[in-house]
């Protein structure tokens, strides 16, 4: 499976894009199946119906566990490190895990949770997230992992459109200097959540809880006098492994689907590769679990692999902006991944947090999640790998299941802010807006996938046609991805950024009418309008312009009660970082809003506002600008 040179990529690329079903069935002859597929791949993006490895039976955990623990029972799986440095820390090796795993997954059937009920985890980043999420796959039960900064309005949300029968949480979390009551947010979003027989609670902080007889259940409880020994459930290559919420242009998040056997191949293929792990690394990536990244690339991708993954409960600036640099010190890291908000907020701190840890055991620097800016690129590359350490640049998606276009190891060429080229199996097209692929190097587009490959999404859960919709009718037989790319004339791919109506801030998705709904919720709030713009540390920033019932007499009290609103709505990682009071939005003569225009007065780019005759009300933007300047 290892590619271990630049032009062994090239050849192993043009092989897998001539016959990809050869080459897939290569790579997945390495797993244990429980029976082997009878058809590698039948696909069409007009439904979209996208099967890998058909008819064939697996488990990922028996993949995670079996396979691997006649050679490393002994070796960590898992380095837990704490929020707060003077806790101690804990170490899961494969065998405990393992056992961890199956007494928790022997708990869960106790409760009658089996394969295909859903279950929703609303943890903090502690080792029982992950022995959750595993047990849940052993038994076919499948996850849906919610971030633990989500509302209780959004995490009410994720579980209805799921009817999860189950949710875990904790009694609360610390993360940095703040602490959060996840049971109480839990038992608010659950007032409105019929399909939810029990809640499984962990003591987390040991704080007492409103404990509801018949309904919550103590993590402890549920796994005592539990075996240790969990078999695993028989899945269909095709079974549901997971929903993951994310956000997209339109209305609510949606439930993006992946399943097992086409997931596992994928993410233990492209983590073995982009990190070139070798058996003794240490290989740390600082996501949540609660995001894509900590899916593939803290969970499945390493722990396919045999790897000992550290999972890190904490933030980059507590107690101090040394913070990750003691943790790669204390651990020995050898492979590292964190996202380019991080490095900028780090970098910002200045070098003297880097310079009293020892790095030298770093081998490759990774970054995720958004485009990384020249200047942050090469503070990675210049103050934490010392100009040793290549940097792999992944860029892949919620929909992608995994990394996608990419450095490899150690031998892919470099370029500051260049993700790279794509991995094999993976073709990648820019298109023009008539959709004509576009041939030529040195040339940008909009980025598109041509044919599947194995951690595609199968579906939005329980709206098929939403799927087709978002992804798959835009540009008729391509993979929609919302990106826009350019490819220069090496062929290397630059990602620019969301084209669509969607907003990164801080690597986190947020649609703009997602947070529009949010904000029109509150009593004073007519209409707004959201739209992204540039920031130095988040990559981009949340501006809302709001229209009111009546003049806004106080704008400071109202501008509070519209933050509350969207705390409430949606949680404090989707808070506008301006907000101003306009009587009007700028439309067209048919209602529709002009974002172009708003944009461009949020990066505060007035000189060119383009052609405002066409709008209803040319006034309006004349009132904006005045205001916003
Ligand atoms: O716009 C791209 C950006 O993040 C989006 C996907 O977000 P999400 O599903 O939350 O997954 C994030 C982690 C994989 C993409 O459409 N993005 C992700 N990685 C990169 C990136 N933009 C530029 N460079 C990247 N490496």
């Amino acid at each position: 499976m290892r590619i271990t040179s630049f032009e062994q990529y090239k050849e192993v690329y043009q092989e897998s894009i001539a016959n990809p079903e050869n080459f897939w069935s290569d790579i997945a002859s390495h797993f244990i199946w429980k029976k082997k597929w009878d058809k590698v791949l039948e696909w069409n993006f007009d439904e979209p119906k996208i099967e890998w490895f058909k008819g064939a039976t697996v488990n990922i955990t028996e993949n995670i566990f079996e396979k691997n623990l006649p050679q490393y029972e002994n070796k960590n799986a898992i380095i837990w490190e704490p929020n707060d440095p003077k806790q101690k820390n804990i170490t899961l090796t494969y065998k405990e895990l393992f056992e961890k795993v199956c007494q928790f997954a022997n708990g869960l059937k106790s409760i009658g949770i089996k394969k295909g009920d859903r279950v929703c985890i609303y943890l903090p980043m502690i080792p029982e997230l992950a022995i959750a999420v595993l047990a849940c796959a052993r038994i076919g039960a499948i996850h849906s992992v919610v971030f633990a900064g989500f509302s209780a309005n959004s995490l009410s949300d994720r579980i209805q459109d799921a009817e999860a029968k189950l949710v875990i949480t904790a009694d609360g979390l610390n993360r940095g200097a703040k602490e959060v009551s996840l049971k109480t947010i839990v038992d608010e979003a659950l007032k409105i959540c019929p399909s939810v027989k029990y809640t499984i609670i962990f003591p987390c902080l040991a704080w007492e809880v409103n404990f509801k007889e018949n309904h919550d259940l103590w993590w402890n409880d549920v796994i005592k006098n539990q075996n240790n020994y969990c078999p695993a459930e028989e899945m269909d290559s095709e079974d549901i492994l997971f929903i993951l919420y994310t956000s997209g242009s339109t209305g609510k998040p949606k439930g993006v689907v992946h399943t097992c056997g086409g997931y596992m191949v994928y993410t233990a293929y492209t983590f073995l590769n982009v990190y070139q792990y070798e058996k003794d690394d240490i290989y740390w990536c600082t996501a949540d679990i609660g995001w894509i990244t900590g899916h593939s690339y803290i969970i499945y991708g390493p722990l396919l692999n045999a790897a000992t993954s550290v999972m890190f409960e904490g933030v980059p600036t507590f107690p101090d902006a040394s913070r990750f640099w003691q943790i790669v010190d204390k651990y020995k890291v050898n492979q590292f991944l964190t996202a380019p908000t991080a490095l900028r907020s780090l970098m910002a701190y200045g070098e003297d947090y880097v310079k009293k840890q020892d790095l030298s055991s770093l081998k490759i620097l990774g970054t995720v999640g958004e485009p990384i800016n020249a200047e942050a690129w090469h503070w990675y590359h210049d103050v934490i790998g010392k100009g040793k350490c290549p940097i792999v640049d992944n860029w892949w998606q919620t929909e992608t299941g995994g990394i996608m276009i990419t450095g490899i190891g150690s031998f892919s060429p470099l370029k500051p802010t260049f993700a790279g080229y794509p991995l094999p199996g993976i073709e990648p097209v820019l298109l023009t807006p008539e959709v004509k692929e576009i041939q030529e190097h040195d040339v940008e587009g909009y980025l598109c996938i041509k044919s599947p490959w194995p951690a595609i999404l199968r579906s939005t859960y329980g709206d098929h046609e939403r799927c087709r919709l978002t992804y798959f009718s835009h540009y008729n037989g391509y993979y929609f991805t919302g990106d826009g790319a350019k490819r220069d004339e090496n062929g290397m791919y630059r990602i620019i950024g969301r084209i669509d109506d969607v907003i990164n801030v801080s690597g986190h998705r947020f649609g703009t009418a997602e947070i529009e709904n949010a904000i029109n919720e509150n009593e004073l709030v007519i209409e707004s309008a959201v739209v992204g713009y540039p920031h130095p540390i988040k990559g981009q920033s949340i501006y809302a312009f709001v229209v009111c019932e009546h003049d806004v007499l106080d704008e400071f009290i109202a501008s509070k009660s519209i933050l509350e609103t969207v705390t409430k709505e949606i949680g404090k990682i989707a808070l506008p970082e301006k907000i101003l009071f306009v009587s009007a939005l700028p439309k067209t003569r048919s209602g529709k809003i002009m974002r172009r225009i708003l944009r461009k007065i949020a990066e505060g780019d007035i000189a060119n506002l383009g052609d405002t005759s066409t709008l209803l009300d040319p006034a309006v933007v004349t009132e904006i600008v005045g205001k916003a300047f």
